[in-house]
């Protein structure tokens, strides 16, 4: 069979080179992409007169008959025309003859291979903002109906401070926010046109970049005909953005296995969302949790196999830049997965607030409130922390917790005790006492609802 670049050429490309060259097998996913590109450059080569009109019909109809093949899944790619791009070409002059081949009048793939990408991410980062909405949604779901129960806080996993469960949920809206927010802020990277650039230094035809540009919807052209079709920072942008989503996805995840567990039985995980075991049948493990955290390494994998395969690259196109594309597709996949799950995953989890509330109360997360109290009594912060590390120490040895104490034994430690003690260390007093904007207090967490709803809905 015979190639599109074959004319230099006295022998025939050896099989396995063929096979190790071709990116067909994966570049196909970008077939829209193509068409669509081509459709904008044919277009503009029938407006600046470098296409005869009746051409560009023809190749329009072509493309259009090329694209429906696809559609339908009629289209038989094949590794002998190497990628997407060349399938597609090959398979355009089938259908309407020699005139297809001028399709790729003032154009190299180098400009081509990059278009389609920038259409492609363009597309995902839209549908991945979509996604993270919709887990956002998801935990305010939760938050409102947890705006009265009370955990312990961890840090280092040791009880810190009781919290609100909203407002444990509420700081991964506040992140899956800022990932938002990050994915939007690369667009105007992603949406840029490199057509134009030709094989790495523009044409030779009178081309208009910018109406290929508008009429793909792209702010503009890359300035710089190098950097057009050797750039694929916005695709390591996407990467780094996608890795940081997995990255607190996982951590919740985490959270969700250890929750889940019996040690901790906070939450409860619908069914839908968990698998058995195959020998042990009271099994019921939290399997996409663990997934999501799992996948969180093949999409740190990808970031850095793509920044690796960029290193060091001389200007402009190299082939080892067909390796941007499947570490590009698996993480879109993978993202796309563990988004799609983690929304009802989260919204169907039961919460078990009594059990919350339980371990809240056998714990010493109000100890820093009664240091407070004393310091509000007048003693210096320093010499409170030190008298409440010593009637905690007293009452890990008498086996107590601290609202167990009698007014007595707690003045054995400092004379400043009254008997409003007991009412600073209920575990809703210490949760609403830190009423500080960003603080745990309900009024603030629902405070902090409210503006994620509205941020949300401006989204
Ligand atoms: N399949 C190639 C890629 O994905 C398209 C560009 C090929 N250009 C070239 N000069 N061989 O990078």
């Amino acid at each position: 069979m015979s190639k599109l670049w074959g004319g230099r050429f006295t022998k025939k490309t050896d099989q396995l080179v063929e096979e190790y060259t071709a990116s067909i097998m994966f570049d196909k996913e970008l077939a829209e992409e193509d068409i669509q590109g081509s459709l904008a450059h044919v277009t503009m080569l029938g407006k600046c007169g470098i296409l005869p009109a009746d051409d560009v019909e023809k190749i329009k109809d072509g493309l259009l008959k090329v694209q429906g093949m696809i559609r339908r899944g009629e289209m038989e790619f094949t590794i002998g025309d190497e990628d997407i791009h060349m399938n597609i070409e090959k398979a355009l002059i089938d259908e309407i003859g020699p005139v297809g081949g001028k399709l790729h009048t003032g154009r190299s793939r180098n400009d081509q291979v990059a278009t389609d990408m920038h259409l492609y991410l363009r597309k995902r980062v839209v549908e991945f903002v979509g996604l993270l909405g919709k887990l956002q949604e998801a935990l305010i779901g939760q938050a409102k109906a947890n705006v009265d129960t009370i955990l312990p806080g961890y840090t280092h996993l040791q009880r810190a401070q009781p919290i609100l469960f909203a407002h444990h949920l509420m700081a991964y809206v506040s992140m899956f926010q800022r990932d938002a927010e990050r994915l939007m802020d690369s667009y105007k990277r992603i949406n840029m046109l490199p057509l134009g650039a030709g094989a790495l230094a523009g044409t030779t035809f009178p081309i208009d970049r910018h109406f290929v540009a508008q009429q793909l919807g792209f702010d503009g052209p890359y300035e710089n005909s190098l950097d057009a079709v050797s750039d694929r920072d916005f695709i390591i942008e996407f990467l780094s953005n996608a890795s940081m989503i997995m990255m607190h996805l996982s951590r919740f995840c985490e959270e969700m296995v250890l929750w889940s567990s019996t040690e901790f039985h906070f939450v409860e995980l619908d069914d839908a969302f968990c698998t058995g075991s195959s020998i042990m049948p009271q099994k019921k493990n939290p399997d996409v949790a663990e997934l999501v955290r799992g996948k969180t390494g093949r999409v740190y994998g990808n970031l850095f196999g793509l920044l690796t395969v960029l290193k060091s690259l001389p200007l402009a196109y190299n082939k080892d830049m067909q390796e941007d594309k499947e570490g590009m597709f698996d993480t879109v996949r993978t993202l796309q997965g563990a988004l799609q799950l983690f929304a009802p995953m989260v919204s169907t989890m039961k919460v078990n607030k009594d059990r919350m509330r339980q371990a809240v109360n056998q714990d010493f997360s109000n100890a820093t409130d009664i240091a407070d109290y004393l310091v509000n009594k007048g003693l210096p912060f320093r010499q409170a922390h030190e008298v409440i590390g010593k009637t905690v120490l007293y009452c890990i040895q008498n086996n107590k917790f601290l609202l167990d104490l009698a007014l007595e034994e707690f003045h054995q430690f400092s004379k400043l005790f009254e008997a409003d003690i007991f009412d600073v260390l209920q575990p809703e007093r210490v949760v609403n006492a830190r009423n500080v904007y960003g603080g745990t207090a309900a009024g603030q967490v629902e405070g902090a609802i409210g503006r994620a709803e509205k941020t949300l809905e401006q989204t």
